[in-house]
């Protein structure tokens, strides 16, 4: 039977050790603070925010919630980006995407210091993690190397094969398990024959938002299978093609209108030594890396 790698139970040990660390801090007559800036009215948006403001509360952040108008301007942004970075009692700016079609996101993201930008997206944290310095990570990417040792799973050695190359998850998770030693493989949308490169991996991450597209021919037995897609299924033929007979999944589609699959296919777990199962493998760690990266972004900026 393959280990089920639980998210949930992960990200709560590092938010209790988030929360210790803040404790710590506090004796210090410190404490972190993330200013996030959700702009307009996206309702994913909206409730990702809320969940990040409200692990802050939880974990004794401060949190600045700041919500310009879906009208604002790019210079209107970058002011203020500017204050935010000016300001003492903010150790992380995130910057929820997406943004209106008026504002320039990259150069907003640019604009962010380096040593705020909690997220891990600024090209200098990019070179700082490629150049294996002291960096701020992208979340998603660090939660994975967290699943790993955290499960006593070996990287380093290991191949692993990363299909997707974003900037925020793809690109950065390669980089991390180099890092950490594996021999890394990273695949894409131009690679020719995937499956035989995927079924080389020994340590296999999907990151590529398309719903069940690593299928069980894609994989080695007995490798261990992260899954980082989040893909909603809502209708009757895109449940039953992945999830038919699972009476779990019938109820959730029957209360939500909809559930979610990753990017592998759910037979393809069943090969697997260890997996991340899709919701709660890889998706709680992104909250909980955050509050680390601002902690650490706290510690760093006064040389803690
Ligand atoms: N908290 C979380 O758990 C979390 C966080 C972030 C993202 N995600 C999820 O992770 C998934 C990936 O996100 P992303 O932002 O990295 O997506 P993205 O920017 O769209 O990148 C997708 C990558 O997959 C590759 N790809 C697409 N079709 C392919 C194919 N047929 N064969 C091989 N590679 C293919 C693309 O290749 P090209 O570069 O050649 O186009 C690209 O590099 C999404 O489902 C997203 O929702 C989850």
């Amino acid at each position: 039977m393959p280990k089920i790698l639980d998210g949930v139970a992960i990200a709560s040990a590092i938010k209790q050790e988030v929360a210790e660390e803040v404790r710590a801090l506090a004796a210090l007559g410190i404490r972190p603070g993330l200013a996030a800036v959700l702009v307009g009215r996206v309702p994913a948006s909206e409730i990702y925010v809320r969940s990040k403001v409200q692990a802050c509360a939880e974990l004794g952040l401060y949190s600045d919630l700041i919500s310009p108008p879906e009208s604002v301007t790019t210079e209107e942004m970058l002011d203020l980006v500017a204050a935010l970075n000016s300001r003492d009692d903010i150790d992380g700016i995130l910057i929820q995407l997406p943004l209106p079609k008026q504002v320039d996101a990259k150069q907003l993201l640019d604009a962010v210091s380096p040593d705020k930008d909690v997220d891990g997206f600024h090209p200098v944290n990019a070179g700082r993690l490629q150049a294996g310095r002291p960096a701020l990570a992208p979340c998603t990417p660090a939660g994975v190397i967290e699943i790993l040792k955290r499960s006593d799973l070996p990287i380093s050695g290991q191949q692993a094969v990363v299909v997707g190359r974003s900037d925020i998850v793809g690109k950065p998770v390669a980089m991390l398990l180099l890092n950490e030693n594996a021999t890394v493989t990273i695949c894409h949308s131009k690679t020719r024959d995937l499956g035989a490169v995927t079924r080389e991996a020994d340590i296999l991450v999907a990151a590529i938002g398309r719903a069940g597209f690593i299928t069980p021919d894609m994989v080695k037995p007995g490798a261990t299978i992260i899954d980082v897609g989040i893909n909603r299924l809502s209708t009757r033929e895109d449940v039953d093609r992945f999830f038919a007979g699972d009476m779990k999944r019938e109820a959730t589609f029957l209360r939500r209108g909809s559930t979610i699959v990753g990017d592998v296919h759910p037979k393809a777990f069943e090969l697997a030594g260890a997996y991340t199962p899709v919701p709660g493998g890889v998706g709680p760690l992104t909250i909980a890396m955050l509050m680390a990266n601002t902690v650490r972004a706290a510690k760093m900026r006064r040389g803690l």
